[in-house]
């Protein structure tokens, strides 16, 4: 018999080990204190609820899900700091202490003088584009989220994406810019007609992709020539600013806090959805420089989201607020959220999943239409792909394809399912977990079958929309 050298391993293996050591991506800087359980259900009992459904993600309920990358969007884990935060909350009608430490954080990081807290993202937009758009008005941005196109569309504003050429070709570093030849034509051409251009950071619609500073400067400069401002969507200027640092000339020694400075400097309005890089379940808020157009936002949003100190939040979740912006520019954190993503994309991307290259900052996007290649866009292949991972593994995703966007949303927008990563929350097991359930599917793709809408609203039809297999 022979004996193994003691403690050494034979060589192959430890090959084998370093490579699997090298999948991993930048470690967690924190580590958990609190879990939280969750339902692994068994493939029968996933059939029953996605029938029951109307194979619709978002009717299942959550407590069913094994895995749940419907949105990164307030489903973050909040830090033993934000929950320490919490219980400082001053509850006090009007002038709250919360509200005074929310405002200076948010002026620190971003350098505007105006705070307004709001409930979420879309009350800011809506209070700003009421305020922003004369009817008949156009609104211009790299790509609208479709909040804030609603928002604007509704104060009276024809709402134009013109996102930049490099977002259609293969790989490009910052696929979320805009056009800036399109924008200067369109100001150019309407002077007067144009309300505001609006710059998404990361370009939630485009896949996350990030805006370079240079593109966001540019902008600014076109912006001020036109006497039009600037506003800046900031739901994911962490992530974005993380990219700038990674990828842009001139920012690799920049810390990230500094990066976000340069950007809130190049803006006349922040807006931001807290509920992602404001790692809070809940809130949003205005920054701006306009003391007029503060005050009439001020004025209008008492009768709706509430006395413009606490914008319709409770003090504790300023509280939280406050603390999770600047968490979230932290470098370590942002390192491993990035890496999470991109740990996920690898897996995927390997296995041949097509995506949407490079991954964004906040998740993958699959491209279903070019996975499912037997099923036709009029048979919904994102919505297919969803409903067939969800069936095969209890992974929850979201189509963003020609469910959400309409038949009529142009043939060439792509048949994406979005894998969004909540912040804080998964491990790499079960991100891994998502890929070894694509890996299924890959063996039995001809027996995917597409989808026919059976009942649908007039107006954001993938929330409560209702389908069948064909
Ligand atoms: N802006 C962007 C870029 C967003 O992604 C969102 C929300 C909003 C504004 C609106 O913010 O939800 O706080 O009212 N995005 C979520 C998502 C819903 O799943 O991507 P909100």
């Amino acid at each position: 018999m022979v004996v193994a050298e003691k403690g050494v391993a034979p060589m192959p293996r430890r090959e084998a080990v370093l490579e699997r050591l090298g999948a991993f991506g930048p470690p967690e800087p924190y580590r958990i204190k609190m879990v939280e359980p969750v339902h692994r259900s068994t493939r029968a009992e996933r059939e029953a609820q996605l029938a029951q459904a109307g194979y619709n993600l978002f009717r299942i309920p959550a407590e069913q899900v094994w895995i749940d990358l419907l949105t990164d969007s307030g489903t973050g884990a909040m830090s033993s700091g934000q929950w320490a935060a919490l219980m400082q909350g001053d509850e006090s009608y009007a002038g709250a202490r919360s509200f005074y430490r929310f405002e200076a954080t948010v002026r620190e990081v971003f350098g505007l003088p105006h705070v307004i807290p709001t409930h979420q993202g879309r009350a800011a937009e809506h209070l700003l584009f009421g305020e922003l758009v004369r009817p008949g008005q156009k609104a211009l941005a790299n790509t609208f989220f479709d909040t804030t196109r609603a928002n604007a569309e509704q104060a009276g504003a024809q709402a134009i994406d013109l996102p930049s050429p490099m977002a259609s070709e293969q790989v490009a570093p910052f696929k979320g810019d805009v056009d800036l030849d399109r924008v200067a034509a369109v100001l150019r051409s309407s002077p007067g007609e144009v309300a505001a251009v609006v710059l998404t950071v990361t370009n939630n619609a485009a896949g996350g992709q990030p805006v370079s500073l240079a593109n966001i400067r540019e902008t600014r400069d076109l912006c001020q020539q036109h006497g039009v401002p600037l506003v800046v969507d900031a739901s994911r200027i962490a992530e974005n600013a993380f990219f700038i640092k990674e990828r842009e000339d001139g920012w690799a020694s920049a810390p990230v806090a500094a990066i976000v400075g340069a950007i809130g400097e190049c803006a006349d309005v922040i807006s931001m959805s807290a509920k992602k890089d404001g790692l809070a379940n809940i809130g949003g808020f205005l920054a701006l420089r306009d003391d007029a157009l503060a005050e009439r936002i001020r004025r209008r949003m008492v009768v709706t989201e509430g006395f413009p100190t606490y914008g319709g939040l409770a003090g504790r979740d300023l509280e939280a607020i406050a603390v999770g912006l600047r968490e979230a520019l932290d470098e370590a954190y942002l390192a491993h959220r990035i890496g999470q993503v991109r740990f996920l994309a690898v897996l995927l991307r390997d296995l041949g999943v097509p995506l949407l290259e490079p991954p964004g900052g906040h998740g993958v996007f699959v491209d279903a239409g070019a996975f499912l290649q037997h099923i036709p866009r009029e048979r919904f292949p994102g919505q297919a792909l969803a409903i067939a991972l969800y069936a095969e593994a209890g992974v929850r995703s979201c189509e963003i394809g020609s469910v959400m966007f309409g038949a009529d949303s142009g043939s060439r927008r792509p048949e994406l399912v979005r894998l969004a990563i909540p912040r804080r929350v998964y491990t790499e097991a079960q991100l891994a977990l998502v890929a070894r359930a694509f890996a299924s599917l890959q063996e039995k793709l001809a027996s995917v079958r597409g989808v026919v809408i059976v009942e649908q609203p007039p107006v954001l039809r993938h929330f409560t929309a209702r389908f069948a297999p064909v």
